[in-house]
């Protein structure tokens, strides 16, 4: 099949379900600042930058820090995260993943990642998937968080395929609204209510079937 698109993947929540661990971890330093977070409130969190994720839970807890506490902060809850997700490895990949990545690996499809996360790299490598993207694309890379497009727009370009030639799997409304942003085809995991800005949704990747990519990858 000849290949006129370009794939991209978020990584939290739509390749591994490390959203449980965000959770915990940004719960676990609300509760020492002595305010809890609830499922519903890390929603809102999900694909936001580590920085705008402190300042928006700071804002719910009606706290405010200096500069280097914030730091302090942002580092705590990074260590307490990886610690969390330090014995991840293939097992951990979301049920479904692997055969769409599978299919795109035999097909010779390029696929990138587009992530806000600063983690990404040792995740992936942790899941052993990081060799098999064309580009990863992830916080590190990136002066403006979802929903501003720039993330999707610079995986695109690593692709070499136009904006409207990309296909974003997404499992955040901000990331969502990115992809829309930038004129990609969105495809919302998750809760199709929450993601209804998206062009396709699916609870998760065990509803994807190979014929459903094959249409998206033709369209
Ligand atoms: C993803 C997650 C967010 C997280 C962000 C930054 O978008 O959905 O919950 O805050 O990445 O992740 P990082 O690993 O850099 O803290
Ligand atoms: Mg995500």
């Amino acid at each position: 099949m000849k290949n006129s698109k370009g794939i991209i993947f978020d990584l939290d929540g739509v390749i591994v379900d490390t959203a449980k661990f965000h959770y915990l971890a940004w719960r676990k330093m609300a509760n020492d600042l002595g305010f809890d977070i609830t499922l519903e409130q890390n929603e809102q969190l999900k694909g936001v930058s580590r920085v705008h994720s402190l300042e928006q839970i700071l804002g719910w807890g009606n706290k405010t820090v200096s500069e280097s506490e914030f730091e302090r902060l942002m580092t705590s809850k990074n260590e307490d995260y990886l610690a969390r997700i330090a014995h991840m490895d293939e097992a951990d990949l979301l049920p479904g993943v692997k055969k769409v990545l599978d299919y795109l690996t035999e097909n010779n499809i390029p696929f990138a990642l587009g992530s806000a996360s600063k983690n990404a790299r040792p995740i992936l490598k942790g899941l052993d998937i990081e060799k098999r993207f064309t580009a990863i694309v992830d916080g590190n890379d990136v002066t403006k968080a979802k929903p501003n497009p720039e993330v999707f727009l610079i995986a695109a370009e690593k692709l070499g395929m136009a904006p409207e030639d990309c296909i974003v799997f997404e499992d955040s409304v901000a990331g969502v609204e990115a992809a829309n942003v930038a004129r990609m085809i969105s495809i919302g995991i998750g809760d199709s209510e929450r993601l209804k800005q998206a062009d396709y949704n699916f609870a998760d990747f065990t509803e994807i079937d190979i014929d459903f990519i094959e249409k998206i990858l033709r369209k």
